[in-house]
């Protein structure tokens, strides 16, 4: 298995989900190979929610981490589970057009470009 899809499926283990117990892992790789890992976190006013490709994304720019190829997110779903909108507005932020791959917990994977995902984003280049 890809080692970036198994480190989505590991931290999804520790998703605080209580609420909604849709577990979500996320694992970004940066361009020097080093792993940054996310699961989503659940408040009790929902809204406060975030989820697991933000937390890896914020967790690696707050390690220094600036520039990233791809990102693995693993939940159990038949349909693979793609990154939510507010997800896709941050990555491409941070990340660019990376690789996105989705995976579930059967061995069942696609990898897509964000650009699919986000075909018309805005961004710095308009500001
Ligand atoms: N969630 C993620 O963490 N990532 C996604 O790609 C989709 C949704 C979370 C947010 C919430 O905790 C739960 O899944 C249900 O929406």
């Amino acid at each position: 298995m890809d080692g970036l899809i198994e480190a989505a499926l590991h931290v999804r283990d520790h998703a605080h989900a209580p609420f909604s117990e849709f577990k979500v892992g996320a694992a970004l790789e940066g361009d020097d190979g080093q792993i940054h890992t996310g699961c989503n976190v659940e408040n009790a006013t929902y809204g406060l929610t975030v989820c697991a490709e933000r937390v890896a994304v914020f967790k690696a720019v707050s390690e220094g981490a600036r520039k990233f190829r791809r990102i693995a997110v693993v939940a159990d779903t038949d349909a693979l589970t793609p990154p939510c909108g507010a997800c896709r507005q941050i990555l491409w932020e941070f990340c660019g057009d990376i690789e996105v791959i989705l995976a579930n917990l059967h061995g069942k994977t696609e990898s897509l470009r964000l650009k699919e995902l986000f075909p018309r984003p805005f961004d710095a280049s308009f500001l």
